[in-house]
């Protein structure tokens, strides 16, 4: 391998800036050109691609976002789209790439390795969802985790002083991670995912034991999903019921995917990224590169994307058990 192009693609995290300092710098330790592609796959039809030096990827291990700009395309779900595509990468010599996503950014580059197998790729796992089958962490999930406990302690400090209700909903698209551990780090009351099923009886227990009893404030953080209802939809429900308490919703949307990225993204982008141009030199393609017990292993692309990654529904116990 003489050239790779590397992109950015989906939802950005925090710590994709890291992943891409770390690639483009072990390429060029072993002598291998760095294109980075702007605005992921979109940018490869339309060719925004430009070479990168080591300089280029100076001091952005602290910036979250991600500098080479992130993009979800259409096109390139086309056979169109993946045509220009490819001819955009034998045109400026790439004959690997590194792809830093999530599910989406996967099943682009399976379809693409499918279409064109000559050029290998190595995906690495950015996203704050954590919801990649084969690797404990994903980057940017422990910034975010992080963002949701600052937002949660503040909102305590309100809750109590007005003695309400909150349900806080969380991003994670149709994972629960962030709602669950989040909720375990905040010492909220409970957690509602979709992983697990939450009926109004449970929500009313909630309410009879903790709020009503004992407690003059309560949290509940709700991940986002259409199981769920999300943070209005379950406020809804219990409205009916209790319509004498003092709710409030609050969605804490896109601030989770912002900031500077924590010592721990840091670190997993950039042993993801080296690892990374590893696989590529060791012959690995159409594969993520994930950590399990700190370990680095290399996952298919349709097995991280396709099989489920569980939650430990015994969590659930710890938030009941530790909210009495
Ligand atoms: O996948 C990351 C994520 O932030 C999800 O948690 C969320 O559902 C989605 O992206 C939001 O996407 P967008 O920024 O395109 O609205």
């Amino acid at each position: 391998i003489k050239c790779i192009g590397v992109l950015t693609s989906g939802g950005d995290a925090p710590g994709m800036n890291a992943a891409l300092r770390a690639v483009t710098r072990k390429a060029i330790y072993h002598g291998i050109r760095v294109k980075a592609i702007c605005r992921g796959y979109k940018g490869l039809i339309g060719g925004e691609i430009r070479e990168f030096q080591t300089q280029d990827v100076s001091n952005i291990i602290q910036q979250g976002g991600t500098i080479i700009k992130t993009a979800r395309s259409e096109e390139f779900k086309t056979e169109e789209g993946m045509r220009i595509a490819y001819e955009n990468l034998r045109k400026e010599e790439i004959d690997a790439l590194v792809v830093i996503g999530g599910d989406g950014t996967f099943t682009g580059a399976r379809y693409f390795a499918q279409e064109y197998p000559d050029i290998p790729i190595v995906g690495i796992p950015g996203t704050i969802d954590n919801d990649l089958y084969g690797t404990d962490y994903t980057i940017g999930y422990d910034t975010a985790l992080n963002t949701i406990v600052q937002a949660v302690d503040k909102i305590r400090d309100t809750a109590s002083s007005h003695e309400r209700l909150f349900f806080i909903e969380v991003m994670g698209r149709d994972a629960g991670f962030l709602a669950l551990y989040g909720a375990i780090a905040s010492g909220a009351e409970a957690a509602i995912i979709p992983e697990i099923e939450t009926n109004t009886d449970q929500l009313n227990e909630l309410i009879e034991q903790g709020f009503r009893k004992s407690k003059n404030s309560s949290i509940v953080l709700v991940a986002e999903s259409d199981i769920t209802g999300g943070a209005i939809g379950i406020s809804n429900r219990l409205k009916e019921k209790y319509p004498e308490y003092d709710y409030r919703v609050t969605i804490l949307g896109h601030i989770q995917r912002g900031g500077s990225p924590t010592a721990n993204d840091r670190i997993l982008a950039s042993r993801m990224g080296a690892a990374a141009i590893d696989a590529l030199l060791d012959d690995q393609r159409n594969v993520m590169i994930g950590i399990v017990n700190d370990e680095i292993v290399y996952v298919p692309f349709n097995k991280a994307i396709k099989d489920e990654k569980p939650v430990d529904k015994k969590l659930m116990d710890i938030i009941r058990i530790l909210s009495i």
